[in-house]
């Protein structure tokens, strides 16, 4: 049944509260997403990854589900969403929805049996336990919940404590009940029967505990993770979801791999396993982030060697290339100076640095126009991991609140979360309304409008960058050689497939370097065929002089 259409196809992840607003609430929507359909066929994209839009109480924006099988009225109705998949269809596009089903909301009819007793046919969808000490006042175990402070939380009617790796909102799914997994299994169904053509799994490294529920290792923020980080029964789980839905229809399915390094990917994505079609690898995002939370500078180095890692995978493995989600600081901040002049060669450079490399890539929205974090005023941070904590820090240790400022102002998801800039008028484009979130104060200069019209934007060299990808058999097949490796400034690689060879090089610095390229064999008359600045050498002979974040391409046939 499978096609590995995903091989072929660049994806644009839609995070739909800030997407478009269609009727003015200041919420983004279906409807708003139905508008910009032609905008996503123009931009070249195949395939749209949709952040969840099932019911939810929306204590993490979605990512927290009370019905899998409908529509958060926020963002339409199920019809909406119908009218929705066939256009995108009609245009040629996949539609892969998020899957998130480590957890679900704790307002789900399942969570809401579960607590009632201990002996409800619900009880054991979830993770209870009794506490520790004389009272069991104290959790079960040390774990700690990626949003800080423990992963527990107590529940007066059964006198219990349920387990949430997330929010205490987000009470964790008990995998080991056979139950569960039948669930899973018809949730991914009834939409495959709707036409989806894949999912996003959300946190699925994480769906088997250890037996026990041992203590885990000290550890202030990410207390627990070798207890249930591609736990002891991830692989027999993820094949049954496989061979029971995934499998049935031609799909992809790509798994959110948090805590899975290269070397643990084979085991969870290579094909003769089937179980993930690919994984979203966290690896390269740890790079220059300390404890989920904390900012360092880009390594350049360590950024390349994660590259390397992935991009030499066996064959049978196949990657997700990314920057930019939901979760994630705005790239063209985050590895450049995303605010000086040199901003838009910094973002067509970084484009090429990883459209080139062997996986499917990933836009995320507003990275085609090169949208960039935003400064906040406390108040105005709305995500709960940002606001958890500024109040525990507040709380326990308010001394330590300009680090937090410092490290929000970086690293918060609200900078991903901004609305889509669309034009530069009050709303941006997007709504005619209050905006849910603050509107980018640059959105004079940067938004879609100006870059459709502008030959030399951002959004441009994406649609170019996209087109010469679409079917290009080297980019998908050939093999990746890496020059340069220890240079903290330049990533260098090639592409090559019997000979027809891509040297990719690009200057992650805001200044000029040269480089003698003598070195890389047989690759003196190389064409240049794609570049981010006027003037470049047509070949690459033996050195070149590369500007600030210049990024070039030459191709031997
Ligand atoms: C994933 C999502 C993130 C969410 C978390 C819990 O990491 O990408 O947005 O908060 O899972 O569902
Ligand atoms: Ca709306």
């Amino acid at each position: 049944m499978k096609t590995g259409w995903y091989k072929d196809a660049v994806f644009y992840q839609i995070y739909p509260r800030s997407f478009c607003d269609s009727n003015g609430d200041g919420v983004g929507d279906i409807r708003g997403i139905i508008s910009k359909l032609d905008y996503l066929k123009d931009l070249g994209v195949n395939a749209v990854w949709l952040s969840p839009v099932y019911k939810t109480p929306n204590d993490d924006n979605g990512y927290d589900i009370s019905d899998y099988r409908d529509i958060n009225p926020e963002f339409g109705t199920l019809d909406d969403w119908k009218e929705m998949i066939a256009g995108m269809h009609e245009r040629g596009i996949k539609l892969v929805m998020d899957l998130v089903v480590n957890h679900t909301s704790d307002e789900h009819a399942w969570f809401q049996e579960s607590k009632k007793s201990k002996d409800n046919p619900y009880r054991d969808y979830y993770i209870w336990r009794k506490g520790r000490g004389k009272d069991g006042k104290r959790p079960p175990n040390n774990w700690s919940s990626r949003f800080v402070g423990p992963a527990w939380d107590y529940d007066e009617t059964t006198g219990e404590w349920y387990l949430h790796l997330f929010s205490k909102k987000q009470p964790d799914l008990n995998w080991d009940n056979p139950k569960v997994r039948q669930e899973v299994i018809d949730i991914c169904n009834y939409w495959f029967e709707l036409g989806v053509d894949g999912f996003r799994c959300d946190v699925i490294t994480y769906i088997s505990k250890v037996a026990g529920l041992p203590n885990g290792k000290w550890n202030p923020v990410m207390c627990g993770d070798e207890h249930f980080v591609l736990g002891p029964n991830i692989h027999e789980y993820l094949n049954q979801v496989n061979q029971n839905a995934w499998s049935k229809y031609d799909t992809m399915i790509v798994g959110e791999a948090i805590g899975c390094k290269y070397v643990d990917a084979p085991s969870i994505i290579a094909e003769s396993r089937n179980e993930l079609d690919s994984a979203i690898t966290f690896e390269l995002m740890e790079v220059d982030m300390w404890m989920n939370f904390f900012p360092l500078k880009l390594n350049l180095p360590k950024f390349k060697a994660v590259q390397r890692g992935w991009q030499n995978l066996p064959k049978e493995c196949w990657n997700t290339l990314y920057y930019e989600n939901h979760d994630q600081p705005r790239s063209i901040t985050r590895y450049g100076n995303g605010y000086g002049i040199y901003r838009k060669e910094l973002g067509k450079m970084l484009a090429v640095s990883y459209f080139m490399l062997r996986g499917t890539p990933y836009v995320y929205e507003g990275q085609e126009i090169g949208m960039t974090n935003i400064a906040l005023k406390q108040e105005e941070y709305v995500d709960i991991m940002a606001t958890r904590i500024f109040t525990i820090i507040g709380k326990v240790a308010p001394f330590l609140m300009p680090i937090a400022h410092w490290a929000m102002s970086k690293r918060a998801r609200d900078h991903a979360r901004t609305p889509m800039q669309w034009e530069d008028k009050t709303g941006a484009g997007f709504t005619t309304g209050k905006p849910w979130m603050k509107i980018n104060r640059n959105l004079g200069e940067i938004n879609v409008k100006n870059d459709l019209a502008n030959p030399n934007s951002i959004l441009n060299f994406y649609k170019k960058l996209i087109a010469f990808r679409k079917g290009n058999e080297v980019i998908r097949d050939g093999e990746f050689i890496e020059y340069f490796e220890k240079h903290r400034k330049i990533y260098c690689y090639e592409r090559n497939l019997n000979g027809h060879r891509y040297i990719v090089i690009c200057n992650f610095a805001e200044k000029n370097v040269s480089l003698n390229v003598d070195k890389i064999p047989n690759a003196q008359d190389a064409e240049l065929i794609i570049h981010n600045w006027e003037g470049q050498q047509q070949k690459l002979g033996v050195s070149i002089r590369l500007r600030p974040y210049e990024a070039v391409v030459y191709e031997i046939k």
